[in-house]
């Protein structure tokens, strides 16, 4: 695992949107994993300024997203189709339909996360695979005490993740129940991670995930088992590092 320590969130969403850059030029018909929430935001917000300075060009390049809140229609605010579209893809020269995320109005759980595990594959599968890491260690919406082999699945979200979302959503009873989120076993397909980190809230769940024991307790922690992660930090989040 290479580990970037920087001194806050602006030094840390600079470094990962020059990652996915360098990304995007080596190979500009890659395909990017994505992730949302509020982590992401400083690096998007990057990426299209790269894109407007005229440095970066997404015409050929394919997304999917790591995960959905099942039964939010795409035009709802919270959603993740419409939390893309708001922080990147309206903002650069991608091509709609060379986006994907789960259909969270898909009502048939089980072929709707069969068919985007297609999609994945038909991609070629994730050329970078740019993550955030809950407080619990979750990655997507992989909880704890998930099983590492998996494939994209329907999940029940925990309390603690509610909790933790509430903040978007009027109340915690409007947060969405259950998510379609990439599996482990996906996300760990990808050729290459990039995983970022804010706050020091966010410390204990680094410490555990990347320098404590392997254990589906603490779902990142199995990305130490794969050969090409880049993390970047603020020093907040690797305030608790041993
Ligand atoms: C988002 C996702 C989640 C978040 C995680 C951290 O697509 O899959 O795993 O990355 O919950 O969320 P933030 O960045 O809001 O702290």
């Amino acid at each position: 695992m290479r580990f970037y320590v920087e001194k806050d969130y602006d030094a840390l969403s600079q470094r990962a949107a020059n990652i996915i850059a360098a990304q995007v030029i080596s190979k500009p018909d890659c395909v990017l994993g994505l992730a949302t929430g509020s982590s992401p935001v400083g690096t998007y917000k990057n990426l299209v300024a790269k894109y407007e300075n005229g440095d970066l060009d997404f015409s050929q390049v394919k997304t999917a997203n790591l995960d959905e809140y099942k039964g939010l229609p795409k035009d709802n605010d919270q959603s993740y189709y419409y939390f893309m579209h708001d922080h990147l893809f309206d903002h650069v020269n991608i091509d709609p339909a060379n986006t994907n995320i789960p259909d969270g109005t898909c009502e048939d759980s089980e072929a709707e996360c069969a068919h985007y595990e297609e999609v994945v594959a038909s991609l070629g599968g994730v050329d970078l695979q740019l993550l955030g890491i809950g407080h619990n260690g979750h990655i997507g919406f992989n909880e704890p005490g998930s099983e590492f082999p998996k494939a994209t699945h329907c999940v029940d979200l925990q309390p603690s993740t509610i909790e933790a979302n509430k903040r978007f959503f009027a109340s915690a009873d409007d947060v969405p129940k259950q998510a379609y989120s990439m599996g482990i076993g996906t996300i760990m397909r990808a050729k290459k991670i990039l995983l970022i980190v804010s706050g020091e809230d966010k410390a204990e769940a680094v410490a555990k995930s990347f320098f404590g024991p392997v254990t589906p307790e603490v779902p990142a922690s199995i990305l130490q088992f794969h050969p090409d992660v880049t993390v970047v930090a603020d020093e907040a989040a690797f305030s608790k590092v041993p």
